[in-house]
């Protein structure tokens, strides 16, 4: 597996590859990676000829109150992983290298950011959105894989990649949950013992909304209640959002149809944790 930390380097290699026709896929991450990363590499692993993993914990798509510098990092471990995995391609660049003296550039969404977490977090998705384009630039891939955890993330990667025409797949793989249900996340680890036992309700109140949506609830509004009253049940939990939205426009919807997702990020101690399920194949 090659290590690259600069970008002329990646773009040689990347210029190489493309001459060899060779399909890629990107697998962009934070790092500090766990086996929800590991199963989108996995799958990049499986339908692309060569795989890139970049590790970049993106400045711009924290605000000013939030955990940039305590983000957990372990790029030695990240690599191991990576390599076990047989990624072909490590891209691990410092800020500078991303956003030199004078960038002065963003690109950004409208209408899907402005719900969600794109309200709680004042220029996240403005954030995310300028790296995934600046990756996307730079890596030219056939294939990028993110994952359904961040559902808001993936729907607004979508749009930018057709608004911006990149020949780029998009492809959102599921969330990979931990024996009792919680959502794998980097974020997990900020959690001490009592906090990551008291974790779990996240998930157990997130079924119990999909089982009552089976049985034939359709009001949103009656469905969040069970799942706010079961994550409150929880004294060490704090709902930072829950809500019922259409994927398309990620606008809050009353009624449950196909492609309402049900999205909730809670804080458990000083982690804040996202969950989501989507109803799909409803009458
Ligand atoms: O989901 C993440 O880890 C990040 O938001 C991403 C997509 C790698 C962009 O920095």
């Amino acid at each position: 597996m090659l290590e690259v930390k600069n970008i002329a380097d990646l773009k040689q290699k990347i210029k190489d590859l493309k001459a060899e026709n060779k399909t890629i896929g990107l697998v962009p991450t934070m790092g500090f990676l766990h086996e929800g990363h590991g199963s989108l590499i996995k799958k990049a692993r499986e339908e692309n000829d060569i795989v890139v993993v970049s590790v970049f914990v993106n400045p711009k798509q924290f605000a000013a109150n939030e955990d940039l510098s305590n983000y957990p990092r372990d790029l030695v471990k990240d690599s191991a992983y990576c390599r076990e995995l047989h990624a072909d391609i490590l891209f691990i660049p410092d800020a500078d290298e991303i956003y030199p003296a004078g960038f002065n550039s963003f690109a950004d969404i409208y209408q899907l950011g402005d719900n969600l977490c794109g309200i709680k977090r004042a220029g996240h998705f403005r954030g995310v959105c300028t790296i995934i384009v600046k990756l996307f630039n730079l890596i030219k891939p056939n294939r990028a894989y993110f994952g359904q955890k961040d559902a808001q993330q993936l729907a607004i990667i979508k749009r930018i990649t057709a608004d911006f025409n990149f020949d780029v797949e998009v492809i959102g793989c599921p969330i990979v949950r931990e024996a009792d249900g919680l959502a794998k996340s980097s974020r997990n680890t900020y959690l001490n013992s009592e906090e990551r036992k008291a974790a779990a309700i996240i998930n157990k109140a997130m079924q119990t909304g999909q089982k009552i949506i089976a049985d034939g609830e359709k009001n949103t509004a009656v469905v969040l209640e069970k799942i706010r009253a079961i994550i409150e049940s929880e004294k060490l939990a704090r709902i930072d959002y829950l809500q019922a939205v259409d994927l398309e426009n990620m606008q809050d919807i009353a009624t449950v149809k196909n492609n309402t997702l049900f999205a909730t990020a809670v804080f458990v101690g000083k982690a804040r944790l996202l969950d989501n399920f989507l109803i799909e194949n409803i009458d």
